[in-house]
């Protein structure tokens, strides 16, 4: 989203082809390079932003050649084309695109821990690079040190070296404090680019363009006005062949400081002065400094179970029988700050639930006085707008108005603004806006060393007091688990459905 990418978006000229570099991609035989970085490359080619001069160097530790490499990338683009579950959807591969990236890939076998790898890649690259590590994390600290002892960090010249840290970034406050200052042993912040997915999704990036764009909103977003805030990640799926990642990590760790933050920062943080990297990470970090530590009694655990013709969590492939790990996590936050001091943040995310929804819906206060009916004031449905991440993408917004009649009644109507109506869709699997602002060393879309700890920290407590007891069970398919319920219940208010836009008709109150 990059200050650059989006003003050249507006002007005459369009967004302009990356500077040249080399992407050597660790993990070069792993899903997350064939399912989203290849696709994502392949976006970026079609869009005319990838340059020329670019080189993709694949780096693991099979044996194969380049052109091997190449025939199995493209067995798994043209099984996009035929449909099935991915991010990335197509009609038919674009062989002049795809053939621009099969052209430019280059491969070396090797160990990720082994000093011969590392010489090999100074042979192999000049100039610019990118060391996107798509590996599993206990591999993050070792390559980067060994970049950095065999000098493929140092920048010189005007070209620039870059590094790409996947998820999971530690497992807690200490690891992550560890991480960061491995990486900050061998590189600059201004090299380092951790990834957050969410942040590359459009409709998250298009919450900051809603609200610092548009003189509406903001007078009103803020305690005066607002309620509660509600952040919802629910996902119908379960931790399908993950078992083995996921019982050691839990729903919290999982999605909670990076991916809910991340919706929580683009709804609530304050204006940054400038859309400049660290201008807006500083506003992330401010945000993230202002929550106030987390209750246990705020905070509810769940897992799922049998239903809805999906097994149980414990009956997951790689998931210990007896499981006392989460995968549900709700929490009330309170953010102590002048803006949203006493209006609660409520946050939920589950896996096998019984719908799908990622979205941000800001519920307003109802109007003191119901003057004209005798229904009371507390009784009107408040207004929410709601940013729509999935499987919508656009914002909706609710108000009241008056039923069509000779009595005065009300109901509730709402408009949806889809993305797709104003503005021409763009392949996008999330992954686009992060390499090329990587490409072009901006920063602002990737979590600083200090955001990711204060992260860390706001859960700091509650990971603690988990180590303990065990989640509430919840039914495979339903809306997770009742202390969830209980938490908003005991404030007098709910969750809004999770099976999204109910019909006018339904919503009607009389
Ligand atoms: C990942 C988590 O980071 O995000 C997964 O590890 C989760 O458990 C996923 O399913 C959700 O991302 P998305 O883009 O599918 O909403």
């Amino acid at each position: 989203m990059s200050a650059t990418s989006k003003s050249n978006d507006a002007g005459s000229d369009g967004p302009k082809p990356a500077p040249a570099c080399t992407l050597v991609i660790f993990g070069a035989g792993g899903d997350l390079t064939k399912r989203l970085l290849m696709p994502a490359l392949y976006n970026l080619v079609r869009s005319g932003l990838i340059n020329d001069q670019t080189r993709i160097l694949g780096v693991d530790w099979v044996q194969m050649t380049a052109k091997v490499w190449a025939a199995n990338l493209t067995d798994t683009m043209r099984t996009f084309a035929l449909g099935g579950p991915a991010e990335f959807h197509v009609d038919a591969i674009d062989s002049e695109a795809w053939g621009f990236i099969t052209e430019r890939l280059d491969y070396l076998q090797g160990d990720f821990l082994a000093d011969q790898t590392y010489s090999a890649l100074s042979e192999a690259i000049e100039g610019s690079a990118i060391f996107y590590f798509a590996v599993a994390e206990r591999f993050f600290a070792p390559i980067a040190a060994h970049l950095g002892s065999a000098g493929l960090l140092d920048q010189h010249d005007g070209n620039f070296r870059h590094v790409v840290i996947e998820k999971p970034f530690g497992r807690d406050l200490a690891s992550a404090r560890q991480l960061n200052a491995d990486l900050l042993a061998v590189a600059d912040e201004s090299q380092l680019f951790r990834i957050d997915h969410f942040l590359g999704k459009e409709t998250v990036q298009s919450i900051m363009a809603l609200r610092f764009t548009n003189g509406i909103f903001e007078p009103i977003w803020r305690r005066e006005h607002v309620d509660h805030v509600q952040i919802t990640v629910a996902e119908t799926i379960g931790v399908e062949a993950r078992g083995g990642f996921y019982d050691v990590t839990g729903a919290l760790r999982d999605m909670v400081p990076n991916h809910l933050f991340q919706l929580l920062c683009m709804a609530a943080m304050e204006p940054p002065n400038s859309f400049s990297p660290d201008a807006v990470r500083n506003a992330r970090q401010q945000l993230l400094e202002a929550i106030s530590p987390i209750a246990v009694e705020d905070a509810v655990r769940g897992q799922y179970t049998a239903g809805n013709g999906l097994r149980s969590y414990r009956d997951a492939d790689h998931v210990d029988p007896k499981s006392a790990v989460e995968t549900y996590a709700a929490l009330k936050l309170d953010i102590g700050n002048w803006r949203w001091q006493g209006v609660p943040f409520y946050l939920r995310t589950g896996k096998s639930m019984g719908n799908r929804l990622s979205e941000i819906a800001v519920v307003f206060k109802v109007p003191p006085r119901l003057m004209f009916s005798d229904q009371p004031a507390q009784d009107l449905t408040p207004n929410v707008i709601r940013f729509q991440i999935s499987p919508e993408h656009g914002t909706r917004i609710s108000f009241n108005s008056k039923v069509p009649g000779p009595e005065l009644r009300i109901g509730v109507v709402a408009s949806t603004f889809r993305d797709s109506d104003f503005f021409p869709e763009r392949a996008n699997v999330g992954y686009e806006t992060l390499i090329y602002d990587c490409m072009n060393g901006d920063t602002t879309l990737f979590q600083r060393a200090d955001n990711i700890e204060a992260g860390w920290a706001a859960v700091g407590d509650i990971l603690q007091a988990w180590t303990k007891g065990k989640p509430e069970a919840y039914k495979s398919g339903s809306d997770g688990p009742s202390a969830a319920d209980e938490l908003l219940a005991r404030d007098g208010r709910a969750w809004l459905p999770l099976d999204e836009t109910p019909t006018p008709s339904r919503r009607q109150k009389s």
